[in-house]
This record gives C-alpha cells, sequence and structure tokens, in this order.
C-alpha cells in the first residue's frame, strides 16, 4: 500500500528502533535490567528503543504530543495530535530470549487512533493500518481477519496476569467459561502483536484486562481495518483509557464477548 507520509514516518522510526532491538537481543545477557514492579522489567534495550523512536517521531512532527511508555507524555503544540508508542512490547519474552516481542506506534488524532504500526523485527513482519485505508502485512499482503464461524474451531489470545495482579481471579473464571467452548488459547505474552494476529486472521480473538494506551492504540486501528470488531470489555468505557479490550472477527464477536463479559 502507498501510505501517507506519516505512515512512513511511523514504518522507518519502527525499522530503525528495531534494529538497535536487535542488535541487543543477541547480547540480551549483558543488557541492564531494572524491575518497575512485580514481574514488570525495563531494560536498557527498552530505553534505547524509546530514545530512538523519540528522535525520529518528534524530529518529523515536532508538534505533535508523545506518550511512550518509559518515558511518560509530553504535551505539543498541536494538542490534536499525539504519537503513542511502546519501544518493545513482550519486555519479559525479549529477556528471556524468546524472538516474540514488536515495536508498536500509534497516531492519534482528536481523541482517535488514525494510523497504527506493530513491527516484529525477529520475523521482519511490519503490520499497518491507516483508517479507511485497509490493514497490510509488509508491502502487499492485505490482513483479514479469521472467517470461522464456530466456537469450536476457533483460538483466542490472552494475557495472563502475572506478579500477584489483582485481576487474576478475573481472568481464570475467563478461562473457566472460554476453554470449554473452543479449540484453544494462546498467551505468548505481546499484546500488540495479539492484535496484529487477530487482524492477520491467525488468532480468532483477544480479550485482556489491565493494558495501557500504548500496548493497544495501534493493534485498535490495525484490527478495525482488518474488518475485526473491537470493544471496551465495559461496553461503555473506553479502550485506551481503560485498558480492557475485547475483540474478534464478525461472526465470532458476539457468542465470544458474551462469555467473556460474563
Ligand atoms: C506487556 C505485554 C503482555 C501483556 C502485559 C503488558 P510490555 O507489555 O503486552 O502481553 O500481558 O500486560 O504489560 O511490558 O512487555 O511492554
Ligand atoms: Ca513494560
Ligand atoms: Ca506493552
Ligand atoms: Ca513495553
Amino acid at each position: 500500500m502507498q501510505g501517507s507520509a506519516n505512515l512512513n514516518i511511523m514504518m522507518k522510526a519502527a525499522r530503525k528502533a528495531g534494529r538497535s532491538l536487535v542488535k541487543d537481543f543477541r547480547e540480551v545477557e549483558n543488557l541492564q535490567v531494572s524491575m518497575k514492579g512485580a514481574g514488570d522489567f525495563v531494560s536498557k534495550a527498552d530505553l534505547r528503543a524509546e530514545e530512538i523512536l523519540k528522535d525520529e517521531l518528534r524530529g518529523a512532527r515536532p508538534t505533535y504530543g508523545w506518550l511512550g511508555e518509559e518515558g511518560g507524555g509530553e504535551d505539543g503544540e498541536d494538542p490534536t495530535r499525539r504519537w503513542i508508542v511502546d519501544p518493545l512490547d513482550g519486555t519479559t519474552n525479549f529477556l528471556h530470549g524468546l524472538p516474540h516481542w514488536a515495536v508498536s506506534i500509534a497516531l492519534e488524532h482528536k481523541g482517535k487512533v488514525v494510523a497504527g504500526v506493530i513491527y516484529d523485527p525477529a520475523k521482519d513482519e511490519m503490520f499497518y493500518a491507516e483508517k479507511g485505508e485497509g490493514a497490510w502485512l509488509n508491502d502487499s499482503n492485505r490482513l483479514r481477519v479469521s472467517g470461522r464461524r464456530r466456537m469450536i474451531e476457533c483460538i483466542f489470545a490472552t494475557g495472563l496476569p502475572f506478579g500477584g495482579r489483582a485481576d487474576l481471579p478475573e481472568t481464570l473464571k475467563d478461562l473457566g467459561r472460554l476453554l470449554p467452548t473452543c479449540a484453544g488459547v494462546r498467551r505468548w505474552g505481546s499484546a500488540a502483536l495479539d492484535l496484529a494476529y487477530v487482524a492477520a486472521g491467525r488468532y480468532d480473538g483477544f480479550w485482556e484486562r489491565r493494558l495501557n494506551p500504548w500496548d493497544l492504540a495501534a493493534g485498535v486501528v490495525i484490527v478495525q481495518e482488518a474488518g475485526g470488531l473491537i470493544e471496551p470489555l465495559n461496553r461503555e468505557g473506553d479502550i485506551l483509557g481503560d485498558g480492557e479490550v475485547v475483540c474478534a472477527n464478525e461472526a465470532m464477536f458476539e457468542p465470544f464477548a458474551k462469555i467473556i463479559r460474563g
């Protein structure tokens, strides 16, 4: 797809941060790591990647605001536009040498995500979408959510609460209701890639609680542009604000969301 100037800026930035992450991944045992909370890590690789993204994105669009996982938020001269960035989604995988993690970049305009890029450098897969322009993988593969129509054929992804998080009982209840009805549940450790994989039809749906805007923003527009339905877990809520999400292909959304919403 011939993307807009902003989309090209986002993809260039994702590739540059990706190169830095791949370099750090090769020598992951030597990385400086600290713990932000129980089981919640940040490494020199996350920080380096965020710095690169900030230089690239703010360098190209100095008036836009900024929200990054590690560095926090900054207002821009233009109050209507903001970059929302997770420099490394899947830090725990990364630190364990598991090649399943991604760079996630979204552009928000007037409170709505209008473009998203999720880049998996280990597999060289670039998932991207712009509002109204469809969702794509690499140069020319149009993304479409899966066509499955029976729960028993579907696999769903989620994130399991770690380190004593208070949402564990709810997620265990979800699993108790869901597992008997479907072909399986996966927990691969990157919410951004979970969403990209729903858009690509690899998973049939995804749900998770306690996420942050940077985990979700790019994935929301990619799933929507691939024909998926995505809603806040609490119907009246706000996906990015609440950090609780449920999504699936159109046929499976209602039965799946009903089970997850209890
Ligand atoms: C995490 C991943 C994980 C999800 C966690 C997130 P991070 O992001 O997306 O899949 O279950 O809740 O915090 O910290 O690796 O960027
Ligand atoms: Ca983190
Ligand atoms: Ca994340
Ligand atoms: Ca992160």
